[in-house]
């Protein structure tokens, strides 16, 4: 399998996952992402019994809508039932590194209110420690050098990315070169400076279970 025919495998084991979970009331949290795209396309054929969705990102609402699958605000739901999502890196707790499609804040607020989080992902995003791929943080515009200056005092290289907007209306700095040995810790540092609206470790609210696509096929892993 290469890297697209896992992507597509994770998707469908994630989809069948769900649908056998399906319930009256199920409310679907919906990530974003090339993964996510591919997960969005297999629930089409089930599309008929899904109660709700909730969507990560406007891109991911917008092909909701186009399948005819229907999605609400989250402040219109009372819980989400499960949610699926990929992810730049993980470890082997299910710590992960998301946002490198810049959605990271409405991913970790789905995460933080579902019940079950399902992360997708191919086995290159496997690592032993974070940070290998650049850390993601969304900052509120006018904090972009104060964050920046406090990124590089807590030892990483802070690179700006230019001309990207979040469905926010903020800004992105990504963390280059650090190897992140703590990341609950980190997570937490870098949400206590001002100007930041929160980064890309999920590490206090990790995944609850990792379907890896591999050459050899899916391999789940648990926290
Ligand atoms: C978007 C994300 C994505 O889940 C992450 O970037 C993985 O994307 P892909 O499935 O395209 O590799 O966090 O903000």
């Amino acid at each position: 399998m290469d890297q697209n025919e896992m992507k597509k495998a994770v998707a469908a084991a994630a989809a069948k996952y769900v649908e056998e979970r399906l319930e009256a009331g199920t409310v679907i949290g919906v990530g974003t992402g090339s993964t996510a795209n591919c997960f969005i396309e297999c629930l089409a054929p089930f599309k008929d019994r899904i109660n709700c969705t909730v969507a990560s990102s406007e891109e991911t609402k917008s092909r909701l809508l186009k399948l005819g699958i229907p999605v609400m605000d989250l402040n219109g739901v009372n819980e989400v039932s499960i949610y699926v999502d990929g992810a730049d890196e993980a470890n082997a707790q299910l710590h992960l590194i998301k946002g490198g499609g810049g959605a990271l804040t409405r991913e970790k607020i789905i995460a933080a209110v579902a019940r079950e989080f399902v992360c997708i992902a191919d086995e290159s995003k496997l690592v032993s420690v974070l940070g290998r791929f650049p850390l993601p943080v969304e900052v509120i515009p006018m904090a972009r050098s104060h964050v920046g200056r406090a990124i590089v005092r807590l030892g990483g290289d802070p690179v700006y990315r230019e001309g990207f907007i979040t469905d926010n209306g903020n800004q992105i700095i990504d963390i280059h070169n650090m190897s992140i040995v703590d990341p609950r810790e980190l997570e937490q540092q870098l949400n206590q400076i001002t100007g930041v609206v929160t980064n890309g470790l999920f590490a206090i609210r990790p995944a609850d279970l990792l379907i890896l696509g591999t050459r050899d096929g899916i391999r789940t892993v648990k926290a």
